[in-house]
């Protein structure tokens, strides 16, 4: 493995100056398309801010030092750990978090794949292993075996679903029309 793991958020040092002080700060940011505003606490992490404050349970909280990759959630379309990112550093920044990857109930072209491949075990590591996933599926041009290994190197599964996990990507990597966070029909 090499390079360094892009899932790791840099933390402003305005805002990090901000939660030293503690107290509350102004945040305007995009999540799943639509727009929230309002104030957070400035010690207050991505995964609460999405969990606690929005109610958006999906994202999961795991070890809590960007090395599980549970709490991945796509920030400007970067896939990024949400349990050591202030919830202040994402202001004018779009969040995309599982629930919004599907669609009407519908599950993604991703999705689906995870399910017939046999990607998904208990599940919990799952929204983060979509997440990042998708963002792989978005990002390269060509399929490379090594690179999404490497790629998906922050997510890790207890239940040993690497390998459902990396035929489903595959799987959706050839169809290109479904390489996109939309949903379709399964
Ligand atoms: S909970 Fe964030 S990396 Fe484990
Ligand atoms: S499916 Fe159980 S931890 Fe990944």
């Amino acid at each position: 493995m090499s390079g360094a793991d892009p899932r790791v958020p840099e933390s402003t040092d305005a805002t990090a100056q901000l939660a030293s002080e503690g107290g509350y700060v102004a945040l305007s940011t995009s999540v799943n398309g639509g727009e929230w505003r309002g104030m957070v606490p400035t010690t207050q992490s991505l995964l609460d801010f999405i969990r606690d404050t929005l109610g958006l349970t999906g994202t999961k909280r795991g070890c809590e030092w960007m090395v599980c990759g549970a709490c991945t959630v796509l920030v400007d379309g970067e896939p990024t750990y949400s349990c050591n990112m202030l919830a202040a550093d994402a202001d004018a920044r779009e969040l995309l978090t599982i629930e919004g990857v599907s669609q009407d109930g519908n599950a993604s072209a991703l999705q689906a794949a995870l399910v017939r491949n046999v990607g998904i075990q208990c599940g919990y590591c799952t929204p983060g292993q979509v997440m990042s996933a998708q963002a792989f599926l978005t990002s390269h041009e060509e399929w490379d075996e090594r690179a999404a290994r490497t790629w998906m190197r922050g997510n890790i599964c207890r239940c040993g679903s690497y390998a459902g996990i990396l035929a489903a990507m595959r799987e959706v990597f050839e169809c290109p029309s479904r390489r996109s966070t939309t949903a379709v029909d399964t």
